[in-house]
């Protein structure tokens, strides 16, 4: 049995940072589901033992450890498994040079195959919802993966807020959006494109014994509360205010913890100030926010496009590695390939 599914990668706009196990997060967060960024994901499923895996159709044996650890984690829930055999042949629709995290898309393609292979075998889900079954599964194998199994903007973890939100799964932002951000662009300059960004494990251990960890959750749970009159009435300053805010208290967490980590790279911080400086001088709509690495997502609404992109061409690429860029958007969740 061979089942294929395309899942996209997500970019949080609060941010999930500290964690609990089993890889339950610190903090609520929210994120825009991508569209250009995925992975297309095939597993074939056979009676026996193992685990095989093709990354672009070359044979990647670095990459077995990870996925039988996830295995073994969402085992408890899908037993089915200890008596397969997994052939896994993923391919990144971004190159695997730029710095861009393929887990969330990776491992969120991978969970959609478990869950359509147990409903084949005709198993039993622990959730009756599979796409929250998925969630649940992408979220054992990385956290921010959970959020990629929907479209548009996606929350996860349990907070005042949002309702219906819970530490286990994503579930779409369930609250009125308005229209602009449901095509906003995230255009991702590539910065530092060899540079690896600080491991997940190695970063949301720095939460356990941060000095502020404890302000730091509490000012995620305002966010997720401010965004919900943000996203409604389409306040789009306010909007990228609190992004960039969230952006950078992600990396003054690295810089003050033990050990410290500085992952914005001078051209990091050129494309920053570019960024802010030309929003003041021409009032347009045009933010950022990043991961824990240095490239910068550049963020803007669907209806400023032209510009913006000639902006980013002009004046931010020249910081870009090669001048790379890779233009993305909002996008619609996972595809199944069958
Ligand atoms: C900065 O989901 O990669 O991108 O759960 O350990 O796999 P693990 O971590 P991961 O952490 C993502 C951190 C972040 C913020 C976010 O996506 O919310």
């Amino acid at each position: 049995m061979k089942i294929g599914w395309q899942s996209p990668s997500n970019i949080a706009l609060v941010k999930y940072w500290g964690k609990r196990d089993p890889q339950l997060p610190s903090n609520p967060s929210i994120s825009f589901t991508l569209e250009a960024c995925h992975s297309q994901t095939f597993v074939e499923f056979e009676v026996g033992q193992g685990i095989s895996l093709h990354l672009d159709g070359v044979d990647t044996p670095s990459f077995v450890p990870k996925i039988s650890q996830f295995i073994e984690r969402i085992l408890p829930r899908h037993p089915w498994l200890a008596d397969y055999r997994l052939t896994v042949e993923t391919h990144n629709s971004f190159p695997h040079s730029s710095g861009i995290a393929s887990s969330a898309s990776g491992m969120s393609a991978l969970a959609l195959c478990v869950v359509d292979a147990a409903i084949a075998l005709g198993h039993t889900l622990a959730e009756a919802d599979p796409r929250r079954e998925a969630s649940i599964l992408s979220r054992l194998g990385s956290g921010s993966a959970s959020r990629s199994v929907y479209g548009g903007l996606v929350a996860w973890g349990e907070t005042p807020s949002v309702p219906g939100g819970h530490d286990a799964y994503a579930i779409p932002y369930p609250h009125a959006v308005h229209p602009l951000f449901h095509t906003f662009c995230d255009v991702v300059v590539l910065v530092d494109v060899g540079q690896k960004a600080v491991s997940s494990t190695a970063g949301h251990a720095l939460m356990d014994k941060h000095p502020f960890a404890q302000q730091r959750f509490k000012q995620a749970h305002r966010h997720m509360a401010d965004l919900r009159g943000i996203l409604s009435q389409g306040e789009v300053l306010p909007f990228l205010d609190l992004v960039e805010s969230e952006a950078l208290t992600l990396h003054g967490l690295m810089m003050s913890s033990q050990p410290s980590y500085i992952l914005m790279r001078p051209n990091t911080l050129h494309i920053l100030e570019a960024i802010r400086q030309f929003r003041h001088e021409s009032g347009m709509p045009i933010g950022f926010t990043l991961d824990a690495g240095s490239n910068v997502h550049v963020l803007f609404p669907k209806e400023v496009e032209q510009s913006a992109m000639r902006f980013v061409s002009d004046v931010l690429a020249p910081y870009a590695k090669d001048h790379r860029f890779i233009a993305d958007r909002v996008g619609q969740g996972p595809v199944s390939l069958q």
